[in-house]
C-alpha cells in the first residue's frame, strides 16, 4: 500500500528529457507571446527599464534595500569607481514579522523604512555623512511590478507568502518614499529592480558573458538581456544600448507538459494565490517542503506506516520546510539517523523503522529531482529563445544563480546542472556556465543605481 502510493508519486514525477524539452521549447514560446503584447502570455516578461549593466566604472556610496526572499535586508554599499572594485558592503538581516505580510501596505513600508532608518543611524554614527547630500538607495523588490521607468513601478499582484491587497496597484517607490519621509529619512530612491535583475546586474559587473539572472529560493524567476527591437509591446523610445533587461516573472509559468500531480493540485487550490505561479510552486523552496508533507499525510492516513501518532504537526500546512527535507534528503549516515531525528522533532513522528526512513528519503527525492529538472528545463528555455542553445556554440552564455534553494540544497542544484547538460549535450558544458551569484542582488542595486543616478554621490 504504502510502496504503491510512492510509486505513483515516482510515475507522476517523472521528467523523462521528452518531456524536458517539451517545457523548454513551451517556455521560449510563451517568452516570445509574452514580449509580443501585454497580457500576451502568463510568463508576464517585465520591462525593467534597465538599459545598461554595470560596466564596473559606477562610483559612490549607495544604500540597498531588499525585499522578499525569506529576510528582509537593508545594504550599504561603497564603489569604487574603477577596476569593478567594492570598496565595502555592510549590511542587515531582519526578519519580517509574519502578520506585516498580510496587514496594510503603509505597515509594511513603515516597517521597512523604521529598519533602514535605524541602520543608517548606526552606519553613520560619528561621521559627517548625515550632513551630506541626500542618501541614494536602490530598492530590490522582489515582485511582479509594472514599470514606467527604473525608479517607479506598480505593483501587479503579490506572490509567495506575501499578501496585501491595498499595496497592489500603487507604486511602492511612492509608498516607500512616504514611509522614509515619516522617518525623516533624507533618501531618494534611485533604481527599483527586481532580485533577478539585480542577480543579472551583480554578476555582469564581475564577468560581461552573463546573459542571464535567475533565483531559486523562496520563490524562482529569471531575468535576461533581450534586444530592444525583439520586443514589440515597447511603445517607447529605444535605448541607446539597443538592450533591456527583461523580468521574466517565470513563476507563472504553464505548461501541460508540467509533471503536475494530485499533491500539487491541492497545494495550489488551498494557496494563496490560486491557479498561478504553478513553476514556482513545483520548483522553488517555499513550497517543496510543503510537497512533501501532503505525501507523507496521505501514507500515515492511508498505509498507517508510521503508527499511531498524533498528526496535527503532519496536518498543518509548511510546517515542513524545505531546509528540513534537504537535511532529510543529504543524510549520509548508515541508519538516517538526521531522518529520524527531524521526523521526530519536526513532525512528532517517532519509532520509524529504517525501511520507513529509506521511503521518506526517496520522496524527498522524488520532488527535488523533480524541481531541479523543471528548473534546467526554464534555462534550457531561455538559452533557447537567445539562440544560445548549441552543443557548441561559439559565445560563452554564463547563468548567475542565486537563492537559499539553489546555495544549500546540493542535490537540487547539482541535479539542475547535470539535466541542463543533458539536455543541452555534453560539449555544452565548454560554453554555457552556471555560477552561484552569492548576494548579487543587493549590489546589483546599488550598481544600477549608480549608473542612473545622475548626481554626485555622497562621498
Ligand atoms: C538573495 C538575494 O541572495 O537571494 C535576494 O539578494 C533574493 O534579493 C534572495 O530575494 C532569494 O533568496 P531566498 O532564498 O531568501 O528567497
Ligand atoms: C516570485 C516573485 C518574483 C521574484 C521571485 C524570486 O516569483 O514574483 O518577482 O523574483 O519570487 O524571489
Amino acid at each position: 500500500m504504502a510502496e504503491q502510493v510512492v510509486a505513483d508519486l515516482r510515475e507522476k514525477c517523472a521528467t523523462p528529457p521528452s518531456l524536458l524539452c517539451d517545457v523548454a521549447a513551451a517556455m521560449a514560446d510563451e517568452m516570445c507571446a509574452g514580449l509580443g503584447k501585454e497580457g500576451g502570455s502568463r510568463v508576464q516578461m517585465l520591462l525593467s527599464y534597465v538599459d545598461k549593466l554595470p560596466t564596473g566604472r559606477e562610483e559612490g556610496l549607495f544604500y540597498g534595500l531588499d525585499l522578499g526572499g525569506t529576510n528582509f535586508r537593508v545594504l550599504k554599499v561603497q564603489l569604487g569607481g574603477n577596476d569593478k572594485h567594492v570598496i565595502s558592503c555592510e549590511s542587515r538581516e531582519v526578519a519580517i514579522p509574519p502578520h506585516l505580510m498580510s496587514g496594510s501596505s503603509s505597515e509594511l513600508f513603515g516597517f521597512i523604512a523604521s529598519e533602514l532608518a535605524k541602520f543608517v543611524a548606526d552606519e553613520e554614527k560619528g561621521t559627517s555623512l548625515s550632513n551630506e547630500k541626500t542618501r541614494k538607495l536602490g530598492f530590490t523588490f522582489s515582485f511582479p511590478v509594472r514599470q514606467r521607468s527604473v525608479a517607479s513601478g506598480t505593483l501587479v499582484k503579490w506572490t509567495k507568502a506575501f499578501s496585501i491587497e491595498d499595496a497592489v496597484g500603487k507604486d511602492v517607490v511612492a509608498e516607500l518614499q512616504t514611509a522614509m519621509q515619516k522617518q525623516g529619512l533624507d533618501m531618494h530612491v534611485a533604481a527599483l529592480i527586481n532580485d533577478a535583475v539585480g542577480t543579472l546586474a551583480g554578476a555582469r559587473y564581475y564577468d560581461e558573458d552573463v546573459v542571464a539572472g535567475v533565483i531559486f529560493g523562496t520563490g524562482t524567476n529569471a531575468a535576461y538581456v533581450e534586444k530592444a527591437n525583439a520586443i514589440p509591446k515597447w511603445e517607447g523610445e529605444l535605448p541607446n544600448s539597443g538592450e533591456m533587461v527583461i523580468n521574466m516573472e517565470w513563476g507563472n509559468f504553464y505548461s501541460c507538459h508540467l509533471p503536475v500531480t494530485e499533491y500539487d493540485q491541492a497545494l495550489d487550490s488551498e494557496s494563496l494565490n490560486p491557479g498561478e505561479q504553478i513553476y514556482e510552486k513545483l520548483t522553488s523552496g517555499m513550497y517543496l517542503g510543503e510537497i512533501v508533507r501532503r505525501v507523507l499525510l496521505k501514507l500515515s492516513l492511508q498505509s498507517g506506516i508510521f503508527g499511531e501518532i498524533d498528526h496535527t504537526k503532519l496536518k498543518t500546512h509548511f510546517h515542513l520546510r524545505t531546509p528540513h527535507i534537504s537535511a532529510m534528503h543529504h543524510d549520509d549516515t548508515p541508519n538516517l539517523k538526521i531522518v529520524e531525528e527531524k521526523l521526530e522533532e519536526i513532525l512528532e513522528i517517532a519509532s520509524t523503522s529504517l525501511e520507513t526512513r529509506k521511503m521518506v528519503v526517496e520522496i524527498c527525492d522524488i520532488v527535488a529531482r523533480r524541481a531541479a529538472r523543471l528548473a534546467a528545463a526554464g534555462l534550457a528555455g531561455i538559452l533557447k529563445k537567445l539562440g544560445r542553445d548549441g552543443c557548441v556554440d561559439k559565445h560563452r552564455s554564463v547563468i548567475a544563480i542565486d537563492g537559499g534553494l539553489f546555495e544549500h540544497y546540493a542535490k537540487f542544484s547539482k541535479c539542475l546542472e547535470a539535466t541542463l547538460y543533458e539536455l543541452l549535450g555534453e560539449q555544452s558544458s565548454k560554453s554555457v556556465v552556471i555560477k552561484h551569484a552569492d548576494d548579487g542582488s543587493g549590489i546589483g542595486a546599488a550598481l544600477i543605481a549608480a549608473s542612473q543616478s545622475q548626481c554626485r554621490n555622497v562621498e
